[in-house]
Formats: C-alpha cells, structure tokens, sequence
C-alpha cells in the first residue's frame, strides 16, 4: 500500500509499504478515506522527538472496515468507522476508568499508546491506504449514515474535536465563565468551540497569526493578537483586571515570541498571570520529557522556569496530558449528527496522499491559509 513515511527532519515520504494484516484476534483493518495532519506530527516531522524513520504516521483517522480478526463482535466489514487517535485495550486499569490515553497495556514502554507517534508504542499510523486497529469493538466508533456528507467533520472526533473540548474539561469551565485559550491553532480553535458549546460566556483567543485569528472571531471567540500588545495586558483588560476564570494551553513545547525565538514555558507563565486567582487551566499542548532539539540545556531534559510562587500564590489549579479521546468522541460525533456541531470550519486543504510532503511543508510553515489539511489516500 501506500503510506507516508518517516525519513528525517523535514523529510517525509509516499512510498509503498507491506499492507497492514490482522495480527491478533480483536485486530480490524480499516481502509483509510480521510486522514488528518496534526500539529502533533509537526513536533516530528522537525525532528524534535526520536521518532525512528520508517514510521508511517498520522493518528486522525477515518475509513471503512475491510476485515475483521476471529474475535470481533460489533464491528462488522463495511462498517464507517472513526478511531480514536490512542491505541487502548479497554480493560486496564487506567482504561476502566476511562483513562484510554494512558492504557496499561499497550505501550511496552510506559502509559499511553497512539499510531505514528514517538514514544506511545509502535504502531504505524494511517497517512496511509490501510490502518490495523487493535482491539477494534473498543477503539472503533462508528459512524451514522450521513457520514459521507460530514467525513471531514466526524475526522475531527479522532483528535482535535475531543482534545479541545478535553481542554476545557480539564479546565473546568462552566457557563458564563470567561477563557482564554493559549494557541489558534486547530487544536486552539476546537477548544474554543468547545468552550462555547459549554455556554462560555468571553472566550479568548491567544495567537499571533491573522489568519486563524480571523477563524477565531468568526466561531463567536474574541481574537488576541500577541504582536500588538502582551496578551496578559490585553486579557486583564479584557476582565476588568481580574483575568480569566479558566484558561486552556493549546500550544505545547514549541511556543515562542512573536519573533518567532522558543521558550517553553512562555504560555504557562501567561497563563498563570492571565488567569484568575484560584482560577483553572488545562494543558493539552505537548510536553516532553527529553527535547534534544532545545534552546538550552535545562530545556533539554523538560525542565523549565515556570513561575510557581505565583501560581501558588493565586490558589490556581492545573490539569494536564494527553486526550482520553473515548470520553468524549461519541457525545461529539452525536453533536456532528444532529447538525449542533460542525467541527471541519477548521479544514483549509483536503488533498492525496500523495500530495502529503507539500502539505506538511505549507502547515509546518504556518503559513498563512493552512490552518489544517486532511488528506484522502
Ligand atoms: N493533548 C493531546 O491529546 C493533544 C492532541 C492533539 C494535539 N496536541 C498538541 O496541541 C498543540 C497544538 O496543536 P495544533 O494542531 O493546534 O498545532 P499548531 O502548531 O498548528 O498550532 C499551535 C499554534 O500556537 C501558536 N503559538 C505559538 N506560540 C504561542 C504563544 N506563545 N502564545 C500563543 N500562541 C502561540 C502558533 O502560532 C500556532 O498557531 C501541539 O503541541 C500538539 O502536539 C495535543
Ligand atoms: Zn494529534
Ligand atoms: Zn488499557
């Protein structure tokens, strides 16, 4: 089949690899019809993990059932299936309590596995023609009728939709609330929306981009353009000197100035002063234990000045990692269906496979127009 493949920093690849098989009983093969690019595959595809070239990525993923192992009751062969973007066994632990982003099972390495990521285990992902789903009753949601006319909506319940709105729950915002959200990117923009799906009453958006600004406002969200003034000052401004109820971080590792120079924990120290005192953030942007590709040696090993007298000292609580995307995908995918939610105003390309180098070049560059691109192998 054909796949898009790791070979480096900036260096990816469609080529033909091995199809995928049915490896274990509960396995199910899907044949991919749309399949996102996200920020997270950017923080790889720069070479700032050590993600082993050879991998085949791409976590968001929507097709339809081609095969199913001997051991597989509810999916059936030629069933929509949308799959979460965590690779789960559904009876650990930590998965018993919902907790799927951080399975027990199925990462030899530690907590937590995903396709066509570094560090979560080592599935290949599904920027590709075929996808193998381990445990597949657990992991596959399927999709109603209309999936067809909204696939580039229901893709969105992968990972973006639920991890924005995973955002705003760790945050624990509640209605009439007012937020500020660090990153407007898709990740920024869905937890935005989330918000005020939740009934948030100011939410802010934090980015330095015109473009997705722009997205930003049209959703119902007040845009914050770092380059004019510091977001903090405009925030407080914003709230009357109080800050923000809840904040959300949708940047992760990579954040930097205006200029364009990193410093990792530039939105978590915003956050601290932009947000209220005994106030709720919730990070869903990426942290990492080693960056071998930081700015300086502290950074390094994931460490960093965050500013925690003040945090502490304004009571303020804060929640973290990776979506548990099955809390939420269901209850998004039913908002899609009844037409309450339409998450794809995020979408700015859908392109080939084939065309995935250029895409990860034109997105990795930020450049303006390529808020996120979905590709149809
Ligand atoms: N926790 C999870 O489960 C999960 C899931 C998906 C993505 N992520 C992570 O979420 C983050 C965002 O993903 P994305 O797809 O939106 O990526 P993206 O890179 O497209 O968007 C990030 C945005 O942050 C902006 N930004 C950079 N520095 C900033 C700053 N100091 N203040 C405000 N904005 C700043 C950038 O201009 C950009 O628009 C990434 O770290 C990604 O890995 C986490
Ligand atoms: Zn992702
Ligand atoms: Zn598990």
């Amino acid at each position: 089949m054909k796949a898009v493949v790791f070979h480096g920093p900036r260096d990816v690849r469609v080529e033909r690899v091995p199809d995928p098989q049915i490896e274990a009983a509960t396995d199910v093969l899907v044949k991919i019809t749309t399949t996102g690019i996200c920020g997270s595959d950017l923080h790889m595809y720069e070479g700032r993990t050590g993600l082993e070239p050879g991998r085949v990525l791409g976590h968001e993923n929507l097709g339809k059932v081609v095969e199913i192992g001997a051991a597989v009751e509810e999916v059936q062969v030629g069933d929509r299936v949308c799959v979460p973007f965590n690779v789960s066994c559904g009876y650990c632990k930590n998965c018993e309590r919902g907790l799927t982003a951080f399975c027990l099972t199925m990462n030899p390495f530690g907590a937590g596995a995903a396709y066509g990521f570094d560090g979560l285990g080592p599935y290949n992902g599904g920027q590709a023609e075929y996808l193998r789903v381990p445990h597949g009753d657990f992991n596959c949601l399927r999709l109603p009728s209309d999936r067809a006319l909204k696939e580039t909506d229901y893709v969105m319940c992968a990972d973006i939709f639920p991890t924005g709105y995973h955002a705003t729950h760790l945050a624990g915002v509640r209605p009439g609330e007012s937020v500020v959200i660090y990153g407007a990117g898709p990740v920024g923009l869905m937890a935005a929306y989330s918000a005020l799906i939740k009934g948030a009453d100011r939410v802010m958006v934090v980015d330095a981009h015109t473009e997705r600004l722009r997205i930003a406002e049209e959703i119902g969200a007040i845009p914050i353009d770092d380059r004019k003034a510091p977001p903090v000052e405009q925030v407080l401004d914003l709230t009357d000197g109080e800050g923000a109820d809840r904040g959300c971080e949708c940047v992760g590792f990579q954040a930097h100035d205006p200029d364009g120079i990193e410093h990792p924990s530039m939105t978590l120290n915003d956050l601290v002063r932009s947000v209220r005192p005994t106030g709720t953030f919730g990070v869903v942007g990426v942290f990492l234990p080693q960056d071998p590709g930081a700015c300086d040696e502290v950074s390094k090993h994931g460490e960093m000045l965050f500013d925690f007298g003040d945090f502490w000292w304004k009571g303020q609580a804060m929640a973290t990692g990776q979506c548990n995307v099955k809390t939420y995908n269901r209850h998004l995918r039913d908002l899609i269906a009844d037409d309450k939610a339409a998450p794809s105003f995020v979408v700015s390309h859908e392109l080939s496979l084939d065309e995935a180098p250029e895409a990860y070049r034109h997105f990795d560059a930020r450049e303006n127009g390529w808020t996120k691109v979905v590709l149809h192998p």
